[in-house]
């Protein structure tokens, strides 16, 4: 039964990314930003992407648009399917077709993403120009216009500058030019991170409304798992560059089995229903990507790590489709 659902799934998979291994190669040493990385993602799914600083998050979204730094940063190993195209054997215009047009990408800095001597209305408008030349001028400037009012800046203010608008309507606009090619995939890279608190609050409520009125399938990387639970349908824990975890944000809160992993971040949040005494840190600190651990990498932080952690890594332990790539949970149904 199990067999079946899963190959119903994989027709529908939007992205499959399958072992991927990327490194940059910098002066001193070779970063193993991603180790194994496994993640498939069915049209439609809000998947959150959730990790510390470092795990690889980020490497992950620009290997799927190719756009790693040149030279410096690499794919060594694995494969990227995107609807049916081998990513990684994609030529240039295959990729051209695909960013921007089929796949968006909000990036982690978005004041940067702004050209400061362009209007608002024309940065917007620039999408369209190069994803859909025969669109006619006056259908772009109805969509542009569409788009404006979506994410709540009025398009009258089309006119003005980016020095003239606040953080978070820069970031209204970056989200709009992200989302006027009606993707069928939205990477949102810690859309809300540069922002202060007040105004990340806003763009999440934004965020949130929009998901009911679009079809794209989205990753949303943040590194906050409350978040993750009001907006995602599943979720992907990343630890050193691979996915330790990952299932349906049901699967992940119910917070009955869980990688140490994840139960470490679940136990850095503060709980208002619960009493305790003290937020548990997790001890340590994160696997160096220039010198990876044997085994498990998070086993030298691990508080159940065992002699065979130590020297063996985890296969992804599958209940259903709640996974699971850790020791503890052998015996389960192995992917
Ligand atoms: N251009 C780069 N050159 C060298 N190392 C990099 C570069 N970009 C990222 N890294 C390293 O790769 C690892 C993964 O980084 P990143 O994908 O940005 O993680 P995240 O987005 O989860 O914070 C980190 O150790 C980071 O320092
Ligand atoms: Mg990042």
């Amino acid at each position: 039964m199990d067999k079946v659902l899963q190959t119903a799934g994989s027709q529908e998979a939007l992205l499959e990314i399958h072992d991927l291994h990327a490194e940059y190669d910098t002066d001193d040493a070779v970063v193993h930003a991603l180790n194994g990385f496994d993640l498939t993602l069915r049209r439609g799914e809000k998947l959150g992407l959730v990790g510390e600083t470092g795990a690889g998050k980020t490497t992950m979204a620009l290997s799927v648009l190719r756009l790693l730094p040149p030279r410096v940063g690499k794919i060594t190993q694995g494969s990227i399917v995107y609807d049916g195209l081998d990513i990684l054997s994609a030529s240039p215009k295959e990729l051209l077709a695909l960013r921007g047009a089929r796949i968006s990408m909000i990036f982690q800095d978005p004041m940067t993403s702004l050209n400061p001597v362009v209007t608002v209305g024309d940065q917007v408008l620039e999408v369209l120009k190069l994803h859909f030349p025969e669109m006619s001028r006056e259908e772009r400037d109805a969509k542009v216009d569409e788009i404006m009012k979506l994410v709540g800046i009025p398009p009258s203010r089309k006119g003005e500058y980016p020095h003239q608008f606040s953080g978070g309507m820069k970031q209204r606009i970056v989200i709009a030019m992200a989302l006027v090619s009606e993707p069928e995939l939205l990477l949102a890279d810690e859309p809300t991170t540069a922002l202060d608190v007040t105004i990340q609050a806003q763009i999440l409520e934004l965020m949130k409304q929009l998901k009911e009125k679009l079809n794209s399938a989205m990753v949303l990387i943040t590194h906050d798992l409350g978040v993750v639970a009001e907006f995602c349908d599943t979720v992907a824990i990343v630890y050193a560059g691979e996915v330790i975890e990952q299932g349906s944000v049901e699967d992940i809160y119910a917070r009955t089995d869980n990688h140490p992993y994840t139960s470490g971040l679940f136990n850095c949040i503060p709980d208002l229903y619960t009493t305790t005494d003290r937020l548990q840190p997790i001890p340590g600190f994160m696997a160096d990507p220039t010198d990876l651990p044997q085994g498990c990498s998070f086993a030298p932080r691990c508080p159940h790590c065992t002699e065979r952690c130590l020297k063996e890594s985890p296969k992804m332990y599958l209940r259903g489709n709640h996974g699971i790539k850790c020791h503890r949970f052998a015996g389960e149904e192995v992917k």
